[in-house]
């Protein structure tokens, strides 16, 4: 057998959006771990509309070529990692999107957050998100990254640069996501 797949969900889709860099640093982080195969998927690559399927997603009867298609993506994942912005004290539009298209592809998922903006380091929209999660029967892991005031962790060509505190973090959070990843993947379907 493999290695689990953690996929890193990029949520922020704006253009000079602060999430890539953060996600990139994620992702090279979790590839050091070793305890993953690492996917970075990019919602604004994914593109999704607003949900047009005409079926609730429990039902699996996707109509549309990109649900097929986001359906396909999801369902390789054995645990996520969601790098999310705050807006409005809250997580993004387009992640509660493109989470409302699926249902059984999220399921007995472990899910951590990488989360950033000013004073609150996107925690506000962390708190919203595990609310949402849970009801997909994902398991949101404790253990999270949150960056505040964000922008002084960028260098000038718009890398992050991280402090120990995120290093440290990003890895506890790897090995927890990769405790439930095994346990949980029992819980399955396929298994
Ligand atoms: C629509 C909008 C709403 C925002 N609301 C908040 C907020 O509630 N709390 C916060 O800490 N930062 C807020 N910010 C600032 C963001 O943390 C900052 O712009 C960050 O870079 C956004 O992530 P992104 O660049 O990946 O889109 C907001 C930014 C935008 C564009």
């Amino acid at each position: 057998m493999g290695k689990p797949v953690l996929q890193i969900v990029v949520a922020s889709t704006r253009p000079g959006r602060t999430g890539l860099p953060v996600a990139r640093w994620f992702r090279e982080r979790a590839a050091a771990h070793d305890a993953f195969e690492v996917e970075l998927v990019d919602l604004a690559e994914v593109n999704l509309p607003f949900l047009d399927e005409p079926h609730h997603p429990r039902l699996r009867q996707y109509v549309n070529q990109h649900t097929k298609e986001w359906s396909a993506t999801i369902e390789r994942g054995d645990a996520f990692v969601f790098v999310t912005p705050e807006y409005n004290y809250g997580f993004n539009a387009v992640l509660k999107n493109a989470i409302d298209y699926l249902h059984h592809e999220w399921q007995y998922k472990p899910v951590g957050f990488v989360s950033y903006g000013g004073v609150s380091a996107g925690t506000r929209a962390v708190q919203m998100l595990k609310q949402v999660v849970t009801t997909l029967k994902m398991v949101p892991v404790s253990e999270a990254v949150s960056i505040p005031f964000v922008a002084q962790f960028l260098d000038e060509e718009g890398r992050l640069r991280p402090n120990d505190v995120m290093d440290g973090a990003a890895d506890a959070m790897l090995a927890e996501l990769a405790r439930l990843a095994a346990a949980l993947r029992h819980l399955r379907p396929a298994a």
